[in-house]
């Protein structure tokens, strides 16, 4: 399908309560309600659960099934009272596995999810690495795909969801290296794409979360940005075919004029 002109997107930024889902879904709805409008809105990181568990056994404790899920369910009433695509983490439960994951749903249900690939620290003693892919769904107004958090380091995997017709990527973060917020925007100028990084903020058993999150446009620039310690929600208007048109010059083109066969070196 056509990507309809232009598509409303944005984030929420808000301070997820380690341990208490009653909370994170109450101050969620307040938030919720403000991007009433928007097309596409993206949570946090782990904003079911919180991000700094104490062991694994906290974190499966907080952990629940996609299929079988209370805060999936909340977010999927949201998306039918707001008529709204959601992108959120969640600490997703699989039999005796966990995965840093984020969910994509709308008013019909989830649509599909992306579990995380690279581990942040501790995260390694908690979640399994992500072992679904790069999918990228087509929503009809756009086509979009999922990182989570550290993965932003990863160039490669920018690159493929590029390479696979993503419009615009969907960042649920939890950030504590400072200087994410500069490089994450040049993915988006290298492979012409939109991009949301929806972080938290505060500070949890001593980890201090950034916020500051932010969205980017085609060329890498920042079109919003919250501060650093408080609940926002922003939205912007994205005209699609931007993300569509990948000429650099009237001669250069961002994905066609790469050249594989010299390549080789990165896939050892
Ligand atoms: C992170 O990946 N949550 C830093």
């Amino acid at each position: 399908m056509e990507a309809q002109k232009t598509l409303k997107a944005g984030f929420i930024q808000f301070r997820p309560i380690l341990g208490d889902l009653q909370s994170n879904m109450e101050k969620l709805s307040v938030l919720i309600e403000q991007a009433a409008g928007a097309d596409l809105i993206v949570i946090p990181e782990l904003a079911n659960s919180g991000y700094n568990f104490k062991d694994r056994e906290q974190a499966f404790k907080l952990a629940e099934n996609v299929e079988k899920s209370v805060f999936i369910d909340f977010l999927i009433r949201k998306a039918k009272e707001f008529d709204l695509h959601i992108v959120s983490g969640f600490n997703e439960k699989e039999g005796d596995k966990l995965y840093n994951t984020s969910v994509l749903v709308d008013s019909n249900g989830v649509i599909g999810k992306y579990r995380k690939i690279h581990l942040f620290m501790n995260e390694f003693d908690i979640f399994e690495k992500g072992d679904i892919g790069l999918p990228v769904f087509d929503l009809g107004f756009c086509k979009m795909g999922m990182l989570i958090c550290f993965d932003w380091i990863f160039p490669e995997v920018w690159r493929i969801l590029a390479l696979k017709g993503a419009d615009l990527i969907c960042h649920p973060s939890n950030l504590v290296l400072p200087y994410a917020q500069q490089a994450v925007p040049v993915h988006g100028m290298i492979n012409k794409y939109y991009i949301i990084t929806a972080n938290r903020y505060g500070t949890e058993r001593g980890v201090t979360f950034s916020g500051k999150s932010f969205i980017s446009d085609t060329i890498g620039k920042t079109l919003v940005m919250a501060k650093g310690n408080e609940d926002t929600v922003k939205i912007v208007e994205m005209d699609i075919s931007k993300s569509r048109n990948k000429m650099i010059t009237e001669r250069n083109h961002a994905l066609d004029d790469r050249s594989p066969e010299d390549y080789a070196d990165l896939v050892l």
